[in-house]
């Protein structure tokens, strides 16, 4: 069948809840629901900044997440709830399991308990199931394994979904690392290269990685809402070999560009799009990574404050390779990449120069 970029009019996007809507995707997400017509509920924290989103109109709830009942409430009449809260940089680990596999637990249960329980689109991501071999490529069915607790704690908030699936409709999405306008994780590359022509690449050998552009991950998201397969019902158990309850992957899609970037060569890619021909790739070898996000965790740690560079995510860009393809994406979701990665990254600097920011 062929892909068309067009979302159909017909969608089941009449009402819709997101959370992480003040996050980076969020935002971006809410943004596309809004312009598709859809009656979008932001839920928020009480220490949420939700500045942005109240000057833009858009109904906020704010409550504490680890109050079930309101989000039964909130829930209630809403036809799909894209759950994208996540930590991403947690303080301390357990906060990565609280929010990524506890938080996801109770908004699946609060959607299990409605007499008509909304479709949940997860956004996960390919750190729940994992790196590959050097050299191969993450396709749909192939055994999970996190090497981080970010990983693992994502990972158990998709079987979190799976166990529920019997009970309300669900479909997950696997970003790979998602860039765009407004993105803070990979701007001090952006910035780095843009003024002092410098990229610095932790360790020798980089891993080979999937990205998405962040308008490329909402189409997919929203697409995964209106066309996309669900969840097998059925007993949901942590089985590597079986990926879980997740054993064929229906309705579990990776997103990733086509083109896949180890990430010295996304420095390059960078590089040309700010108008360089020539730059330094810096190589820090290890161990030297491991000891500056060793020493920057612990500041951040006396500091009550994330951390930027953690040893969490040293595990995840010490693995050798990241790149994962769907080719259920074009064919179940009907979308096609509309632009290529580099160009993808040209518009993103075109915004970073246009606000300001390079
Ligand atoms: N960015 C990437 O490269 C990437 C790659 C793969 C997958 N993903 C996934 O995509 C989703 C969105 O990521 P993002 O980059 O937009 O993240 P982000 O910018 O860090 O935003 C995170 C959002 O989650 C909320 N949140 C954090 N901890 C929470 C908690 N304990 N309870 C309730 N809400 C909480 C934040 O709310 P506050 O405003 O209150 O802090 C914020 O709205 C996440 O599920 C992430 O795992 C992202």
């Amino acid at each position: 069948m062929a892909a068309s970029n067009s979302t159909s009019c017909e969608h089941p996007l009449k009402r819709v809840a997101v959370t992480g809507a003040t996050g980076f995707v969020g935002g971006h997400l809410i943004e596309r629901l809004r312009e598709l017509g859809a009656q979008v509920v932001c839920t928020c924290r009480p220490s949420s900044n939700r500045r942005f989103l109240e000057e833009q109109g858009y109904d906020c709830r704010v409550f504490d997440p680890t109050d079930a009942d309101r989000w039964k409430s909130v829930l209630e009449g809403v036809d799909v709830v894209f759950h994208l809260a996540a930590s991403t940089a947690a303080k301390r680990t357990r906060e990565y399991y609280s929010a990524n596999t506890a938080l996801t637990r109770r908004i699946g249960r609060a959607a299990a308990s409605l007499p008509n329980p909304p479709l949940v689109v997860y956004c996960s991501s390919v750190a729940a199931a994992g790196p590959v071999p050097p050299g191969q490529i993450r396709l749909p069915g192939t055994p999970v394994a996190p090497v981080s607790h970010y990983g693992r704690s994502k990972r158990g908030g998709e079987l979190a979904v799976a166990e529920l699936a019997g009970s309300v409709p669900a479909t997950i999405v696997r970003p790979g690392i998602v860039f765009g306008p407004r993105n803070r994780e990979l701007y001090p590359v952006f910035s780095s290269i843009a003024r002092v022509r410098t990229h610095v690449v932790p360790g020798v050998r980089c891993p080979q990685l999937s990205f998405i552009h962040v308008a490329d991950l909402v189409e997919i998201l929203v697409r995964a809402a209106v066309r996309g397969a669900r969840l097998p019902a059925g007993p949901a158990q942590e089985n590597g070999d079986l990926d879980g309850g997740l054993a064929n992957n229906e309705g579990v899609y990776f997103a990733g560009a086509p083109e896949a970037l180890d990430y010295r060569d996304f420095g390059y890619a960078v590089a040309r799009a700010v108008g360089w021909r020539k730059h330094l790739t810096l190589h820090v070898p290890h161990p030297v990574p491991w000891v500056i996000a060793a020493a920057v965790e612990t500041w951040c740690r006396l500091n009550d404050r994330p951390a930027p560079f953690q040893i969490d995510k040293i595990r995840e860009a010490s693995a050798p390779c990241w790149v994962c393809h769907d080719p259920r994406v074009p064919e179940e979701l009907q979308f096609e990449f509309p632009f290529p990665l580099q160009e993808r990254i040209e518009q993103t600097v075109a915004w970073y120069r246009r606000e300001g920011w390079l």
